[in-house]
């Protein structure tokens, strides 16, 4: 890295980024399925092409903005992870005019009403997947509701295909033991499978079955009848998937870099100069049984300091001290001091950031840009 660079700074392991996604391959080899990464995560094109060793894609967006730069860049088959609002039907217009390969989500009758509506008045062809409820966590339609097949007929003839469904174990983030990971995936599959089936038995012809988070993605024992599966923290991973032991500490790749300010002694505190706009307020590890806080702390290569946490985090000041109560070493993280602090959640920290400085064998020797917005 250069000569103490200004901070804080996102810093992003591109060995560790490698491996990650190596080991999600390897994870899926058996199993017969498209990768199609969720790029939610890193939000940038540098770190995505690294998922394919030739082509572009097929990727998950978590935004339109996000659909119409990685288009730009030559990514066609894009799905778009987020059930569409009514006021984005032209965006998704102008990207399938423009060639995008482009596929939706929905889960009601509402939103297929009026998408049957708009397509109906459009010379473009929409393709949506149905997003199926596979455990309580968020969205979706139960794969035994008749409301499945309902929004399917309702669509049909329309100049909307459906084209599949999709779900996401969003539950699995609460599992206690890799065994409630693995009964996760198995309920994530037999939902969409059981939803497919369902919709074929009704005559529709579907493509897409995809499911898709990473504890689940990497502790399935199996995937028969899926297609794809969508996964995205996994070529980062952070506090969160490390609490839940989808992954090593030493396996994260994002870190924020920060400096130490100063010192209140009698408090055992030490200061730096990265607080919740640089780390985020996510605190993903406080409903598990190592609460890490604002994040771990770690010596400028990364390795963990003790037992020494960010225990409170302002906007730009962070607190850090030792998990056991009082921090005596001060002389060991003298003003200026360097440190690295490993996040609950990468989503969140890196969103905090405008662009990843990439580590290779230890050196910066490079800026990603991310993208923002909507
Ligand atoms: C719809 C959808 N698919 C896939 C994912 C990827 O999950 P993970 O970040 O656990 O890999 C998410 C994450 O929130 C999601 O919302």
């Amino acid at each position: 890295m250069a000569e103490l660079p200004e901070t804080p700074l996102l810093l992003l392991d591109r060995e560790r980024l490698d491996a990650n996604i190596l080991r999600m391959r390897s994870a899926l080899a058996p199993h017969n399925v498209t990768l199609r990464p969720h790029v939610k995560t890193n939000k940038c094109l540098e770190v995505t092409q690294r998922f394919f060793a030739d082509g572009k894609g097929p990727i998950t967006v978590s935004t339109l903005r996000e659909a119409d730069v990685f288009f730009a860049a030559g990514f066609t088959d894009i799905l778009y992870g987020v059930s569409i609002a009514p006021n984005k039907f032209e965006h998704a217009a102008r990207l399938l005019a423009q060639g995008a390969d482009l596929k939706l989500v929905l889960d009601n009758l509402e939103t297929a009403r009026l998408l049957a509506d708009y397509a109906r008045s459009s010379v473009q062809r929409f393709n949506v997947l149905l997003e199926i409820d596979c455990d309580g966590h968020r969205s979706g339609i139960p794969p035994d509701s008749p409301v499945l097949v309902e929004i399917a007929r309702v669509l049909e003839g329309s100049g909307v295909t459906v084209g599949g469904v999709m779900t996401h174990a969003g539950n699995s983030y609460d599992s206690r033991s890799i065994a409630e990971i693995e009964a996760f995936a198995r309920q994530e599959r037999d939902a969409v499978v059981e939803a497919a089936q369902r919709l074929r038995d009704a005559g529709f012809e579907l493509s897409v079955v995809s499911v898709g988070s990473t504890p689940t993605a990497l502790f399935t024992q199996g995937l028969s009848g899926v297609t794809e599966v969508r996964a995205g923290v996994f070529a980062f991973f952070d506090l969160v998937m490390a609490g839940l032991g989808v992954c090593r500490v030493q396996d994260i790749a994002v870190s924020v870099l920060a400096t130490v300010i100063g010192h209140q002694p009698e408090k055992g505190w030490v200061l730096i100069d990265a607080g919740w706009m640089a780390l985020s307020r996510d605190r993903g590890t406080a409903k598990q049984p190592v609460d890490q806080g604002y994040g771990v702390v770690c010596d400028v290569s990364g390795q963990p300091l003790g037992d020494l946490i960010v225990t409170a985090a302002n906007q730009e000041h962070g607190i850090i001290s030792s998990r056991s109560g009082h921090l005596d070493n001060f002389t060991a993280l003298p003003v200026g001091t360097q440190l690295r602090i490993l996040p609950n959640h990468a989503c969140a920290t890196a969103a905090q950031h405008a662009g990843y400085h990439v580590l290779t064998e230890g050196r910066c020797l490079g800026y990603w840009p991310r993208i923002a917005g909507w």
